[in-house]
């Protein structure tokens, strides 16, 4: 049976062409330690490591190469963020379609004294800016927010929080997962001060890299939660001021980094049109198959290639259990990390199932699924 890969938001399938090539590349020539080896083949891994952080400030108009920080995912990168940057009697808005990556350092920092408020989208996922606006209040620090739903794909109005943060005095944190790599995301145009990324989803790395690109003011007002070697300033007990060693102790994900490094050379031209055109022929055949409702925006526009769909009167967990054991269409079912989001829709707490789609999808494979559904569900 054919296997269809429709789980992307969960990580991306396949990677970017060359990126296992590249890692192996590195471990068969030696994946040298850099910062500590004094000799050549350490000095050219760092050249790359380098390189890897100028395509990051490429990719997201970013000037400060030396600020953008390796960790192991966007869920790392929120937790330093939130528990390195906040402290007690701060308070942090973040809206209510957030992923548990966000929610549950919130809900961790909020038990030493940090408040928190969630703005509330609509049953589309849309976020009205003014209510984030609303909840501002003189102690309010900082606006976590997620670039896109990972339940429904609804865009997050970035641009109109970050003019709002900008005008407040209150820092701008953004997790991008769902949005970078397939569509431009501007820190200077949207007014960020912290992206969080991860390397595995629509960047097309390999699993376990991620990383932040910070502002200087963000920097200088965090704490590093990790201390360690980083190979520089030995003689100091505390960590090195400067960036990016200041927030990179211990060896470095060279695997992760010099994965990711590939595939961000990969040309992502007409990715996101690709993307938005599957994600409407599945949108317009869904309508074809009985009581399936779509939630969140009902085309193309303002969304990531993801559609959540809860199949009235049926059971979800049923319908992608066939999907993927009769038919082989892999999706995702349940609550997806992020339970306050399934409140917004009107979804909680049965759930849906997530078909999210990538940049190697066909029209032929969607037609294969909306079929199947078909014949699961009824037409
Ligand atoms: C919006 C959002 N934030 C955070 C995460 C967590 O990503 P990771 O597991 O790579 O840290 C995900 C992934 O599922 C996501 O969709």
């Amino acid at each position: 049976m054919k296997r269809i890969y429709f789980d992307n938001g969960s990580t991306a399938f396949p990677k970017a062409p060359g990126v296992s090539d590249a890692i192996k590349a590195l471990l068969d020539n030696g994946a040298f330690n850099i910062n500590r080896g004094g000799y050549e083949e350490a000095y050219e891994i760092s050249g790359r490591v380098l390189e890897t952080r100028e395509l990051l400030c490429r990719m997201f108009d970013f000037d400060r190469a030396r600020n953008v920080i390796f960790t192991p995912s966007v869920t790392y990168s929120l937790n330093y963020l939130i528990k390195g940057f906040l402290k007690p009697g701060d308070h942090v808005i973040c809206s209510s379609m957030e992923h548990n990556a966000v929610i549950r350092p919130l809900v961790q920092v909020q038990k030493q004294g940090v408040s928190f408020d969630a703005a509330q989208a609509d049953e589309r996922g849309q976020l009205d800016p003014e209510r984030v606006e609303a909840l501002i209040r003189p102690e309010t620090r900082a606006v976590v927010m997620s670039a896109a739903s990972n339940v429904c794909g609804t865009f997050l109005p970035l641009k109109e929080v970050g003019e709002i943060c900008r005008r407040r005095g209150v820092m701008f944190f953004v997790d991008s997962a769902q949005m970078a790599g397939t569509f431009p995301m501007s820190m200077k145009e949207l007014h960020i001060d912290a992206l969080a990324f991860t390397g595995h989803k629509s960047l097309l790395g390999p699993p376990g890299i991620g990383g932040m690109l910070l502002s200087d003011e963000v920097a200088s007002q965090t704490e590093p939660l990790i201390a360690g070697g980083t190979g520089s300033m030995s003689h100091m007990e505390d960590m090195p001021p400067f960036l990016p060693d200041r927030f990179e102790a211990g060896t470095m994900n060279l695997i992760g980094i010099i994965g990711l490094h590939k595939a961000l050379t990969f040309d992502r031209t007409g990715m996101a049109e690709h993307e938005l055109d599957i994600t409407e022929r599945f949108l317009d055949g869904l309508k074809s198959v009985r009581k399936a409702r779509a939630v969140g925006m009902p085309g193309r526009e303002s969304r990531a290639a993801i559609v959540s769909v809860d199949f009235e009167g049926d059971d979800n967990a049923r319908v992608a259990f066939e999907l993927e054991n009769k038919y082989g269409v892999m999706t995702r079912v349940g609550l997806h990390c992020a339970p306050r989001a399934h409140k917004s829709l009107g979804t909680f707490p049965e759930g849906t199932v997530r078909f999210s789609f990538g940049r190697a999808n066909t029209f032929d494979e969607v037609d294969a699924c909306i079929e199947a559904l078909r014949e699961i569900v009824g037409a």
